[in-house]
């Protein structure tokens, strides 16, 4: 057989939430909630199916490669030039693209602990290195990434708010960022990741879109898979220097994105009500999801995101004792997390019947540590 790439030879598949069809089979399950992966729980907007619907019939057809149409739609809302926009299959191709265009195994790139794993997977499948720098209060510690930027780094992520924490960077924070890379001559490229930009409603939070138009050579990368509820459709952009973008064209598969997508997402772009209406629901929602864990004495850490990290002391056996029930969340050991769970905020009934399976378990674990010792 031949061998795959030094860099491949170790390399861990991303570990995705679970299917609902896998986790039915598995256990012989009639009801399964996922809450694993983040998504809108609730159907896109109708132009969106609509748009879809009329575009179905030409997909014999290849996409527009170059995906004018939606480059332009994009440009728009976000007060850029189409010359600064990327757009992938997922903003996850966007991060593995920046990967294969700009690293070299003698650089590095600069990454939180807990951060995304796919910043790290982009670096290891170039054999790059990942400096990884501490998290303070389960945030990013923007001065310390700043602090540690040498030579050799290319990357510095931000991803704002932060998955699987829920944390996010205030305005300040990213000033201080800023003013301390300003004096390094040989400052990374910032990507803030802001794929939950949308949720985020502290006073104090930025989108990093400003200083973009503020002129800082930055990258910023959206997606249409959480807010717009289009996570099937995979779709994502990234806001660039021109110089990025036309280095990533340079490698970017032809055809990237579908044709349904790009209709999708170009109908998206016309329902800001639709965001409003999803963000504040879910907001709602995640409200009483807390209130829930409080009472069960259970820790979180505070999100400005659509899901929560949530301490249950054992992360892998709660994960897999909701399974077994039919609750797909996500263990957080891969994060070096190990007493979390990490669950997605999704529609009433469904949180109700995660709070219903844990407080089975909780009580289960309770009465077996409480339970007497055998004669
Ligand atoms: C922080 C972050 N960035 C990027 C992505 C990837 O998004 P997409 O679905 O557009 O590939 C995710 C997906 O969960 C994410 O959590």
């Amino acid at each position: 057989m031949i061998k795959p790439r030094k860099a491949v030879s170790s390399f861990s598949p991303y570990i995705a939430g679970r299917p609902i069809s896998e986790i039915k089979r598995l256990y012989k399950l009639k009801k399964v909630v996922k809450l694993a992966s983040n998504e809108n729980p609730y159907e896109p907007p109708k132009k969106v199916l609509a748009a879809i619907r009329q575009n179905a019939a030409a997909v014999n057809r290849y996409p527009d490669s170059n995906a004018y149409e939606l480059k332009h739609k994009i440009a728009k809302k976000m007060g850029v030039k189409a010359e600064n926009i990327i757009v992938g299959n997922g903003a996850d191709e966007i991060i593995e693209l920046l990967g294969k265009a700009f690293l070299d195994p003698c650089d590095r790139i600069i990454v939180s602990r807990h951060a995304f794993i796919r910043y790290r997977m982009a670096a290891d499948l170039m054999s790059a290195e990942t400096k990884t720098v501490d998290m303070k209060n389960y945030a990013h510690d923007l001065v310390k990434m700043a602090e540690a930027a040498g030579k050799r780094d290319k990357f510095l992520f931000v991803t704002n708010p932060s998955n699987p924490t829920g944390t996010y960077s205030s305005k300040k924070e990213i000033d201080k960022m800023f003013a301390i890379l300003k004096k390094n001559k040989n400052a990374p490229m910032i990507v803030f990741d802001e794929a939950y930009a949308d949720f985020a409603d502290a006073k104090d939070y930025v989108t990093a879109i400003k200083y973009f138009k503020a002129g800082k050579k930055i990258i910023i990368l959206r997606t249409f898979s959480k807010t717009y509820g289009m996570a099937g459709m995979r779709l994502g952009f990234a806001v660039a220097p021109e110089e990025i973008c036309e280095i990533i064209e340079r490698i970017r598969p032809p055809f990237n994105t579908t044709s349904l997508s790009q209709a999708g997402a170009i109908a998206a772009l016309d329902d800001d009500s639709y965001v409003s209406r999803t963000c504040r629901k879910i907001l709602d929602e995640k409200k009483r999801l807390e209130k829930n864990l409080t009472e069960m004495n259970l820790k979180f850490v505070p999100s400005q995101t659509n899901f929560l990290l949530v301490n249950v002391g054992d992360g892998n056996k709660i994960f897999t004792a909701l399974l077994k029930l039919g609750v797909i969340v996500r263990g957080m050991a891969e994060y070096e997390l190990p007493e979390f769970i990490r669950v997605t905020v999704g529609k009433p009934a469904e949180n109700d019947f995660f709070i219903k399976c844990l407080k089975k378990i909780k009580k289960v674990a309770v009465r077996l540590r409480g339970a007497p010792k055998g004669k």
